[in-house]
């Protein structure tokens, strides 16, 4: 199926709204506010990152903004993601909160972090927010095949993405052809499980095969699948040695034998336990 084409050196791909996003980013989850934060983004950026994800609930994006401004990358070379925590009541309201405290004009992706109050309430806001000009894209995160589906039914703006825990431990196959069936991005985060894939024998056993690392394996697993890739690191040398999955290719073989540690039973839901 031929939604979200990938461009031709893989590195970006075009959403259903027409906007580009590059197909790896950082992650910013987990990363403490101040010079944790602003090391990693500005590490990125100088190391050629075009993508950043942050969220109002990582309650960082104060870092990311300064970083953004210190590595003298002009703003319109930087894709930058924002989500909506769904624990506030007005999305378009908490957009120009994030705004102020990214000291942006827009965000280039704003989505709604999780569906807590059920996957219909948030959208009018976030429509608002996008009709504001505040957001280029918008989309959702932690959704299932069926909330994505409510969501499309009632829409004026369709969503574009769908963020998701994706890995080959984290399959999610039915959740993933749910999404492209719908033209709606895949983005993945925690692609390397937080940290725990890397150890894994079966990714070992591709890597040494490949001669790459394990986490160059587990990236470029999400890449060949069409995923936008989200790893997190405030090591420069991880940060660095994570944006080198465009210049190998993993084999049949190795993405099946990576498929088969899947643990999701191939599901069509985004979580295993909900935290709202
Ligand atoms: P750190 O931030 O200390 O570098 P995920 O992206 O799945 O959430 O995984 C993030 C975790 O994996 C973090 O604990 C991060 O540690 C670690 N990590 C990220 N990149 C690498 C790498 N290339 N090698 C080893 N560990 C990594």
């Amino acid at each position: 199926m031929a939604s979200n084409p990938v461009a031709a050196d893989g590195r970006s791909r075009t959403l259903a709204d027409g906007n580009q996003i590059p197909a790896l980013g950082l992650g910013v989850w987990q990363v403490p506010d101040g010079p944790e934060c602003v090391n990693a983004v500005r590490w990125a950026l100088e190391l050629g990152y075009r993508h950043i994800d942050t969220a109002q609930a990582y309650d960082n994006e104060e870092s990311v903004g300064r970083a953004l401004r210190d590595s003298g990358v002009a703003r319109e070379e930087v894709y930058i993601t924002t989500k909506f925590n769904p624990g506030g009541k007005d999305p378009a309201a908490e957009a120009e909160h994030s705004l102020k405290r990214l000291g942006l004009d827009y965000v280039d992706l704003y989505l709604v972090h999780w569906p807590q109050g059920g996957p219909l309430w948030a959208w009018p806001g976030m429509e608002r927010a996008h009709g504001r000009g505040h957001a280029r894209s918008i989309g959702v995160s932690n959704f299932s095949v069926a909330e994505l589906q409510s969501l499309l039914a009632t829409a004026g703006v369709a969503p574009v993405a769908n963020q998701v825990q994706l890995s080959p431990f984290e399959y999610r196959r039915a959740l993933i052809e749910g999404c492209q069936q719908r033209n709606v991005a895949i983005e993945a985060y925690s692609p390397l499980g937080t940290g725990r894939h890397l150890s894994s024998p079966a990714v070992d056993a591709v890597a040494q095969r490949v001669g790459r690392t394990p986490a160059q394996v587990l990236l470029r697993w999400s890449l060949q699948h069409d995923l936008i890739v989200l790893p997190k690191s405030t090591h420069r040398q991880r940060i660095e040695e994570n944006a080198q999955a465009f210049d190998f290719v993993l084999s049949d073989q190795d993405m099946a034998d990576l498929a088969a540690r899947d643990g999701t039973g191939g599901t069509d839901l985004a979580v295993e336990h909900k935290w709202w």
